[in-house]
């Protein structure tokens, strides 16, 4: 009896370890790749500024750098000087301001040393030891190299300084104690700099440091746990980005990328835009506007090219995009008396640029048929494009774009038309509320 006893104790607490080993552990981004070598030992450049960029200069370099890394995304407000921090971030834990990052001695970095930069950017330790939260993606920027790091900071002290203090954070108790920090980082940054994985091609490497260590996709598409880590064991499958919905992008087949061509991904990436895709809004709109759409083509191609190749994972809610056009008249698809006040506002105000079938529609490039958008249950996206428009998107040509209706309708009003366009033009419709989009509204 005490023997058996003794068995299912041992048994439990082995399951118990095992449990423990295995949330311990974490994958890192390229774990699906297989082994890494160090960068010393491969024979391509997967680092730096690529082949196709001509300008050899120090500050030139810099400057594709920081810009491939979206630096300035996160560290401008709108209508602000670019660098100068104070955006704020809405996180479940409070809201926090990114601080001044140019070369202004007292309210930016100037007096920064390249040691105290480093430490930064790959072990989110700031000026005198401050812990530094991961809303800062350092346990991405982590991946970059010495050389690289150094050549964004001296592009970032060749700009003007500007005096700007940004707002203090409101983070809640006890998320507002930084040295907690200093566990978060030793659990989940790892730490290490990029290993290309030999077994791949040199443009496939090249891919990699662009979408792991600089455009560090993973920030926002890859599901994150409790603790706010990046869980790689689901990578790519969709996460959260300021409200926004950062869908899968993995090759899954129906909640992923997986039937996006080469050529999709690259327009996409490129300008914001793929014809048969749909279009980029929120933050993923910013980043190609300040960051994607200014890379060499030879860049473009090889994220396309890594992204495509990381493996298909589910995401229980998003069904195969529904790729049949509506019907041209406006009285079938979604039954008359079904949403009238939707139809009426699509009638009014949507149609004219959308169309009734939502394919081939009268403005280029606004497509809905077989946009994850319109096919996204939650309608998240749907709604934030109603509400804030498609501004960010960079200008290209004589596309019209969208505007925002944020401020003329209501959000009763909102909610009627996103149900009443994922309904006509998505495989599943939605269910979104006036108090949902209400609490869109609201966030940064
Ligand atoms: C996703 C948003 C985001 C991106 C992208 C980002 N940062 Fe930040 N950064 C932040 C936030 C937020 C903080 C503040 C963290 C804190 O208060 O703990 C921060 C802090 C910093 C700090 C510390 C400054 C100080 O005064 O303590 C430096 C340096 C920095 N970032 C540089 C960079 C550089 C260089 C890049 C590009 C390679 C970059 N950041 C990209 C959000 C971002
Ligand atoms: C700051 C957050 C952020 C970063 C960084 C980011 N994305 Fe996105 N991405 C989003 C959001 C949000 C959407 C949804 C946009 C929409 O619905 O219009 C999106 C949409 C996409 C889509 C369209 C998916 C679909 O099914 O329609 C692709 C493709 C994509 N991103 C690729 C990338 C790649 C590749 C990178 C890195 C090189 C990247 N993104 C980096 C936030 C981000
Ligand atoms: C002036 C023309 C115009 C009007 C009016 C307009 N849109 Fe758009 N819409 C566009 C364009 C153009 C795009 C593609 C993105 C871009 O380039 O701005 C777009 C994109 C979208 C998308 C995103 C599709 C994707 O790719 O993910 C949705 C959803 C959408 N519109 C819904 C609506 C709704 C609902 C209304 C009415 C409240 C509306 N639009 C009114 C022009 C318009």
């Amino acid at each position: 009896m005490a023997q058996r006893v003794g068995i299912v104790v041992g048994s439990i607490v082995a399951v118990g370890l095992l449990v423990l080993a295995w949330a311990a552990i974490r994958p890192g981004p390229l774990a699906f790749a297989g082994k890494g070598v160090a960068l010393s030992d491969y024979s391509g450049q997967p680092t730096g500024v690529p082949a196709d960029f001509q300008d050899t200069e120090r500050l030139a370099r810099g400057q594709y750098l920081t810009q491939a890394a979206d630096c300035q995304a996160c560290h401008t407000t709108e209508g602000g000087k670019p660098f100068a921090g104070g955006r704020p971030f809405d996180t479940q834990f409070g809201t926090m301001y990114s601080p001044n990052i140019t070369p202004d001695q007292e309210t930016g970095i100037g007096s920064w040393s390249d040691a105290e930069f480093l430490k930064a950017v790959h072990e989110g330790v700031g000026k005198g030891g401050l812990k530094l939260y991961p809303a800062f993606p350092y346990a991405s920027y982590t991946y970059l190299t010495d050389d690289d790091v150094l050549a964004i900071k001296a592009y970032l002290f060749s700009l003007t300084p500007e005096k700007n203090v940004p707002p203090a954070n409101a983070l809640k108790f006890p998320f507002n104690q930084r040295w907690l920090m200093t566990f978060w980082a030793a659990m989940y940054n790892p730490n290490t700099r990029f290993k290309p994985v030999a077994d791949h091609t040199p443009t496939w490497n090249r891919g990699a440091y662009l979408a792991e260590a600089l455009g560090h996709c993973g920030e926002c598409h890859t599901p994150r746990t409790p603790l706010q880590s990046l869980d790689n064991r689901r990578k790519f499958a969709g996460g959260m980005a300021e409200g926004w919905r950062a869908y899968n992008l993995s090759s899954d087949k129906e909640s992923g990328i997986g039937t996006w061509s080469q050529d999709d991904l690259v327009s996409y990436l490129k300008t914001g835009h793929s014809m048969d895709r749909g279009s980029a809004f929120g933050p993923m709109a910013e980043a190609v506007h300040l960051s994607f759409a200014k890379l060499t083509p030879s860049d473009v191609s090889a994220i396309a090219e890594y992204v495509r190749s990381v493996p298909p994972v589910d995401t229980p809610d998003l069904p195969a995009p529904k790729s049949e056009p509506a019907p041209a008249d406006p009285a079938q698809g979604v039954a008359m008396d079904q949403n009238t006040k939707g139809r009426e506002f699509f009638a009014g105000v949507c149609s004219g640029c959308h169309g009734w079938t939502g394919a081939n529609s009268l403005v280029s490039h606004s497509t809905l048929t077989g946009t994850r958008a319109v096919n996204d249950p939650t309608a998240t996206n749907v709604a934030l494009a109603v509400l804030r428009g498609s501004s960010a998107l960079p200008p290209s040509g004589d596309i019209a774009t969208m505007p925002a209706f944020g401020a003329a309708y209501s959000d009763a009003d909102i909610a009627a038309v996103s149900n009443y366009v994922t309904a006509r033009f998505g495989a599943k419709g939605s269910a979104i509320t006036a108090d949902d989009v209400r609490k869109l509204r609201e966030t940064n």
